[in-house]
């Protein structure tokens, strides 16, 4: 069975927002070329961040930290929650379109080729199979998107930031302030990001993965921070020396899916041996 995403939501699929950060991020753009790719979005993805900035405020992401980071929705193998993913069938046409798996394989793929840890070829399978929480009915701006602290002043360096001006953090003057919530420096570990499937997977694999996989995974649509420096004023030293780790995977993130279809029956047997390696049969989600 297929279960197709809500026809009222902005995005024809998921992937549109991943391929809208792709063109972004593309050939080292300045800072100001950034704002006329932006203003050049596609009404879909505009009004997809319009929904994210304005839905993403501190009682909502409590409100889903609480639901999810429980983990009680079920204990599945990886292979089982690739293939949950896999029945995600947006508005795409399923003779070019590479399935959710596939897409998983060639980041995976791409980060095995150039000789990195088994880990982080893990990481590179696993790093989006958080997007699921669709398929728990979550809307599209609560899933993907770029994300970014709650709880303290949004940085000018969000995507859009204009989108804010509805969100209902706006009217408390705690939250408008640099520090917000926060202690200076406490390390990003104890800030509560927007929500979406990256806080997710990083909250179901903290028991099984090493630290520097688990900020490629809650970190990898923090683009703010990843990308342009923002919200130093948070970080600790154990951000500072991850954050190379974080740019690393982005590479892969962001610029290893092509056309060519991977061949799964060849790839199954390396990827039973790497789950095993790490994970346990079945993982909590
Ligand atoms: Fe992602
Ligand atoms: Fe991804």
């Amino acid at each position: 069975m297929s279960v197709t995403i809500h026809p009222a939501e902005p995005l024809a699929q998921l992937e549109q927002w991943d391929e809208f950060v792709g063109g972004r991020y593309k050939e080292g753009k300045s800072e100001e070329e950034f704002r006329v790719y932006d203003a050049a979005a596609t009404p879909g993805v505009a009004e997809f961040y319009r929904l994210n900035h304005e839905g993403q405020s501190v009682a909502y992401v409590l409100e889903k930290e609480k639901q999810y980071f429980g983990l009680d929705k079920g204990k599945k193998t990886i292979w089982e929650a690739a293939e949950f993913l896999n029945t995600l069938v947006d508005d795409s046409d399923p003779d070019t379109d590479l399935t959710q798996i596939e897409h998983l394989l060639q980041t995976s793929e791409a980060i095995r080729r150039d000789n990195h840890p088994r880990w982080m070829v893990l990481t590179g399978f696993l790093h989006d199979l958080g997007k699921c929480l669709c398929l728990y009915g979550e809307p599209q701006w609560g899933v993907v998107g770029d994300t970014f602290p709650v709880g303290c002043a949004w940085s000018e360096a969000i995507v859009f930031p204009e989108y804010f001006r509805n969100n209902p953090d706006r009217l408390v003057e705690k939250y408008q302030t640099k520090y917000g919530i926060y202690e200076p420096n406490c390390g990003l570990e104890n800030v509560h990001m927007s929500f979406g499937h990256d806080g997710y997977i990083a909250e179901v694999m903290k028991p099984h993965l090493p630290v520097q996989s688990l900020y490629m995974l809650r970190f990898h649509s923090f683009y703010p921070w990843h990308r342009h420096g923002a919200y130093e004023h948070l970080t600790n030293e154990q951000d500072r020396a991850m954050l190379e780790w974080v740019q690393k995977f982005n590479q892969y993130d962001l610029y290893s899916k092509g056309h060519a279809k991977p061949d799964m029956k060849q790839l199954k047997p390396y990827y039973d041996e790497l789950f095993a390696e790490f994970l346990p049969e079945k993982v909590a989600w």
